[in-house]
Order: C-alpha cells, then sequence, then structure tokens
C-alpha cells in the first residue's frame, strides 16, 4: 500500500508553515482554505484496500444521488473494473476516519479523474485537491479529463485546479413509436444483418472508422457471453462488393431497463468506412437498428456522442433523436 501523508500544522498566531506535505514526493501543496483552522491535522491520502469498500460506495453514492439517471455503484461494478486494470481508487482518510475517495480511469475517451467525493468537512475542497492531485500522478500520457454536467457550478472548482472546458458529452434519446422507412442507399449497398463468422470483419471495419481501437478482436463474442439475448442479429451491416463497410450496434440498456423498469435499446457504435461516408449509410443503418430494437418491445433507444461530433449529432437529429443529457469534458494538460 502507497501512503502519502499531508501533513497539515497549524500555529495558534495564525501564520503556517507549508499546509500540505506530500512525504514521498516532497512537494509542497497549498491548501489556503486550511489557514482558517486552528490545529493540527494530518489526512493521508493512500490507495484502496479491501476493508474500504464500504465507506467508498457509501461516498460515492452520496454524491451522485440526484444526478441524470443514478444507478448506485455497486462492488462488483467497482471490483471488476479495478481486476481489468483500468480504476485505481484513492482513499483520504484522518485518524483512521475516511474522508474522502477518488479514482484514475483509464477509459473510451482517455485517462480520466473518474470521480471526487468528500464527505461535509470544512476543509473538504482542499481534500479534493490533494486526491485530485494523487489521480494526476498516476496519468501516463500527460493529459487527463473530468467529466461535469453542464452548467454545474462544479465547474469553477474544475477551472480553480487548472482545468478547462474542452467539448463534452451528449447523451441521445429517442422515442420509437413504430417501423419507420430506411433512408435510400444506392443500389450497390446491401443493408443486412451480421453473419456468423464475420465478427472479426466488423471489428477492423469499427475500428478503421473510429481511426482507434474502439473495440477489441472477439468483442461480440463477449457481449454474447454477457447477454444471452444478443447475437449477430443485433448488428447492423451494409456490404459493398463483397465487403463490410458501415456498422450500428443494438443492444438492449440493459443497466438502466434493471434500474428503471424501463425498455430502452442502446445503439453504438457506429461506424462507415471513410470511403464510404456521406452516402446515407449509417442513416439507413441506425433507422434499421431502431425498427428492430422497436419490435423487440423497445419504446426508446438511446446513446452516447461526443459534442464536437457533428455528423453523428446531425444525422441523429434527423432521425429522431435529442439530446436527453450533456457532460462537459474538463481537460487538463500535465505537461505545461
Ligand atoms: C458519424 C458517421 C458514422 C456517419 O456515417 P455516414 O455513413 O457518413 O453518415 P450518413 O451518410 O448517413 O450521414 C447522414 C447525415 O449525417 C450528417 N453528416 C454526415 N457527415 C457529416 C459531416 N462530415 N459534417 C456534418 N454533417 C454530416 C448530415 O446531416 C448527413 O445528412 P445529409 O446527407 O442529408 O447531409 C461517420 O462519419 C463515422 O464513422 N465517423 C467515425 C465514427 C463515429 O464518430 N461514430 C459515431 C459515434 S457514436
Amino acid at each position: 500500500m502507497s501512503k502519502r501523508l499531508v501533513n497539515v500544522l497549524f500555529h495558534g498566531t495564525g501564520c503556517y508553515v507549508p499546509s500540505v506535505c506530500w512525504c514521498d514526493s516532497k512537494t509542497f501543496i497549498a491548501v489556503p482554505e486550511l489557514l482558517r483552522r486552528r490545529r493540527a491535522m494530518a489526512v493521508i491520502i493512500r490507495e484502496f484496500v479491501d476493508g474500504d469498500m464500504s465507506r467508498v460506495l457509501q461516498l460515492l453514492n452520496e454524491q451522485r444521488r440526484g444526478s441524470h439517471e443514478f444507478v448506485p455503484f455497486a462492488e462488483e461494478r467497482l471490483l471488476s473494473l479495478m481486476r481489468e486494470g483500468r480504476l485505481k481508487i484513492f482513499v483520504a482518510e484522518e485518524s483512521h476516519e475516511t474522508l474522502g475517495t477518488a479514482a484514475y480511469h483509464d477509459g473510451h475517451w482517455g485517462e480520466e479523474v473518474e470521480w471526487v467525493a468528500v464527505c461535509n468537512v470544512p476543509d473538504g475542497k482542499a481534500v479534493e485537491d490533494a486526491l485530485v492531485l494523487e489521480v494526476e500522478k498516476h496519468v501516463k500520457k500527460g493529459k487527463v479529463f473530468t467529466t461535469v454536467d453542464e452548467g454545474s457550478p462544479l465547474v469553477s472548482n474544475w477551472i480553480s485546479r487548472g482545468y478547462r472546458p474542452e467539448g463534452g458529452l451528449y447523451q441521445m434519446v429517442a422515442d420509437l413509436d413504430g417501423v419507420k422507412p430506411l433512408p435510400q442507399v444506392a443500389k450497390s449497398f446491401i443493408i443486412r444483418s451480421l453473419r456468423k463468422g464475420e465478427e472479426n470483419e466488423f471489428v477492423s471495419v469499427v475500428n478503421a472508422g473510429f481511426g482507434w481501437e474502439r473495440l477489441k478482436s472477439g468483442e461480440v463474442q463477449r457481449w454474447k457471453v454477457e447477454a444471452p439475448y444478443f447475437s449477430e442479429d443485433w448488428v447492423h451491416v451494409a456490404e459493398c462488393d463483397g465487403r463490410i463497410v458501415s456498422a450500428v450496434v443494438a443492444k438492449q440498456d440493459v443497466e438502466y431497463n434493471r434500474s428503471f423498469k424501463g425498455s430502452r435499446g442502446y445503439l453504438g457504435p457506429a461506424a462507415t468506412l471513410p470511403d464510404c461516408r456521406g452516402r446515407k449509410l449509417a442513416s439507413a443503418l441506425t433507422r434499421r437498428a431502431m425498427n428492430f430494437l422497436f419490435e423487440k418491445g423497445m419504446s426508446s433507444a438511446a446513446l452516447y456522442t461526443q459534442e464536437q461530433n457533428v455528423a453523428s449529432v446531425a444525422l441523429l437529429q434527423k432521425l429522431g433523436f435529442h439530446v436527453g443529457h450533456h457532460w462537459k469534458f474538463m481537460w487538463k494538460n500535465l505537461l505545461t
């Protein structure tokens, strides 16, 4: 377990020596809010251990309650992300009392401060700042981000830590109220479902469309294992001259449906090879996927796309999607 001692010393006179000291790195962090406190305090920032689980879940769930489509964090979800090596959790404690938690996550959009949650203490912002600094030490590629609700007062906290708003994420939602005609595509394209044996080609098309490894090989197989309902039929593709050139995946929005007793479908990923764009392929496949979800009994469909993805947002709006929620990305460049 790695421990960082955050050593805050106050003198009765009101003047003080460095407020917070990270013992291992000898980095001093000014935490002016703590000046107001007239007692000595030692906050330790350390890595998560098994015994922290219930308190971390409590802090997180208290903080997130009321957020958009809030689903309580569950132990199994955190453990599986930690096992995959994508999540590192940190804890701030004082005199064996857990004050807060933060997490580093290496996800789809980059390296992220996944959360910072501190209990209601007078110097809570200083403890949050110390936790965020700990997460930043684990960033490998020099750039880190976090997400906040668009318009949230928390934006100013992140700006004070050197983060800047840049882009964001839309949840796009559409009602499904019938089977609608597909946008017309040229006769050279065949619109159909994926066939068994085409999984690798499908993964390559998606990754070539995104320009980075959006899906790992064997992903379709994993989806089948995770969700017994899932089969190749749920993957909608366009074929031209014997090769797949565009794809849109439909699924059930299992977590939402379980938590909110809904019947919502989920779409994504969607991608068209660069040389076949602008021919209505993604539009036709998205409509086909929406019709498919409707026929499976779903009453709405949701997906996530970046606000700066103008092609995706325009296409979705034409098909009846609207913004269900908007998160801003707050980015910090750690190399400057
Ligand atoms: C987004 C993407 C799937 C669109 O695929 P596509 O097959 O070219 O899409 P379509 O031809 O059906 O586009 C239809 C509509 O989208 C919009 N659109 C498409 N490309 C656009 C662009 N470059 N700029 C602005 N709008 C665009 C237009 O409104 C267009 O309608 P129009 O033809 O009447 O003008 C494709 O650009 C892609 O693979 N991008 C990379 C992966 C990605 O971002 N996936 C979506 C994230 S969830």
